[in-house]
């Protein structure tokens, strides 16, 4: 299956790693947004270290690069413990995840990144070592099988999914706080390019930090990537400063239209609106418009357009909104809209 490169997507691409770990926050403070996540964070923090007790199991959940990987790590410097970092998939049998546990220290952070992936048999090993601090081992077979309890080190379980609904509800039951991360707001977003334009010595004026927050669809993520790009067009096109006319062009040019929209975006509306006259359009159709896969249209597109009110989801599909029309330049025909449920 083709695979788009976008710019503009939340997930992290090769180009990410470096730049993701030089500008990632490293204290609570310097996270700019998600002030309702941070405020309770802090409380909880506070509490558990007044306490001397591990921080209660935290899940995050929310769309790609909005921050649920840097919270974990600030969360592990704040309360000042070890992070030891994994994923639903790399735990690929019940004893990988014995060995993890097993060798946790006390007020420990255990980072399971992508947690609906976890399989059902290991999932089930893990729901003892949440609520009591132990781990049960079966020695031999048959009837002649013993169960042994081990006890565990008190520690604290940091889940991040993008993905809330294929959570098994007794295993969302396990997390003391479950966090939702909201896309942020271009003030917010503004700050965060501030920050990291500061880290990475690019000159850049109000002006085009403001532009590249306009079209950085709410995601610290893309908001970095983009300012990098900005940063090689300003250089090589321009004196190197980064202002609103320069910041314009280079994302135009990079086919990122004024609120964060890409190509892709762009045919997953027309293909809605043109092919199935604005919808409503199955999951599985939009995907192959895009050469996708279902999950990566949930995950991944659809967020963002949602949260532009330009798509809704009904129960017979995905509907195209007047503001979507709008944005494409389309007229909107109301009778010729199917009704919503
Ligand atoms: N609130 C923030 N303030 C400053 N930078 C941020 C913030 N949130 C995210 N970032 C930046 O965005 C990058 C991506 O964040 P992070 O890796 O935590 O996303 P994520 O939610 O874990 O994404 P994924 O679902 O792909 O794992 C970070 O490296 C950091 O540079
Ligand atoms: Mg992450």
């Amino acid at each position: 299956m083709r695979r788009i490169a976008r710019i503009v997507s939340g997930k992290p691409s090769e180009e990410d790693t470096p730049l993701d770990t030089s500008l990632r926050p490293r204290h609570l403070a310097d996270f700019t947004g998600q002030d309702k996540t941070k405020d309770n964070l802090k409380i909880a923090i506070d509490a558990a270290k007044g306490r001397d007790e591990a921080l209660d199991h935290v899940l995050f959940y929310g769309p790609p690069g909005l921050g649920k990987t840097c919270l974990a790590h600030i969360i592990a410097v704040e309360v000042g413990a070890n992070i030891r970092t994994t994923s639903g998939p790399a735990i690929e049998r019940t004893g990988d995840l014995a060995a993890i546990l097993t060798n946790l220290k006390k007020h420990d952070i255990l980072f399971i990144d992508e947690i609906h992936r976890l399989n059902r048999t290991v999932e089930e090993i893990l729901y003892p070592a949440l609520e009591d601090f132990a781990l049960d081992i079966i020695i031999g077979k048959g009837p002649g099988a013993k169960s042994l309890r081990l006890n565990l080190p008190s520690f604290t379980l940091i889940g991040a999914t993008t993905r809330y609904a294929l959570l098994s509800p007794p295993l969302r039951d396990r997390f003391g706080a479950v966090y939702r991360l909201d896309f942020y707001d271009h003030t917010s977003l503004e700050k965060i390019l501030k920050r990291s334009a500061r880290i990475l010595q690019v000159q850049a004026d109000e002006g085009g930090l403001k532009e590249i927050a306009r079209r950085a669809r709410g995601t610290p993520r893309v908001a970095n990537r983009l300012l990098k790009r900005v940063r090689d067009y300003a250089q090589v096109m321009a004196d190197g400063i980064i202002t609103e006319e320069i910041a314009r062009a280079a994302l135009t040019k990079l086919e990122v239209d004024e609120i964060g929209l890409d190509e892709v975006d762009h045919k997953v509306l027309h293909t809605i609106i043109e092919k199935f006259n604005g919808g409503p359009v199955g999951l599985d159709t939009i995907a192959a418009s895009i050469s996708e896969e279902s999950d990566t249209v949930t995950d991944v597109y659809e967020p963002y357009l949602m949260q532009l009110g330009f798509l809704e989801r009904t129960p017979r599909g995905r509907v195209a909104t007047r503001l979507a029309y709008e944005h494409l330049g389309l007229p909107y025909n109301k009778s010729n809209q199917p009704k919503m449920l």
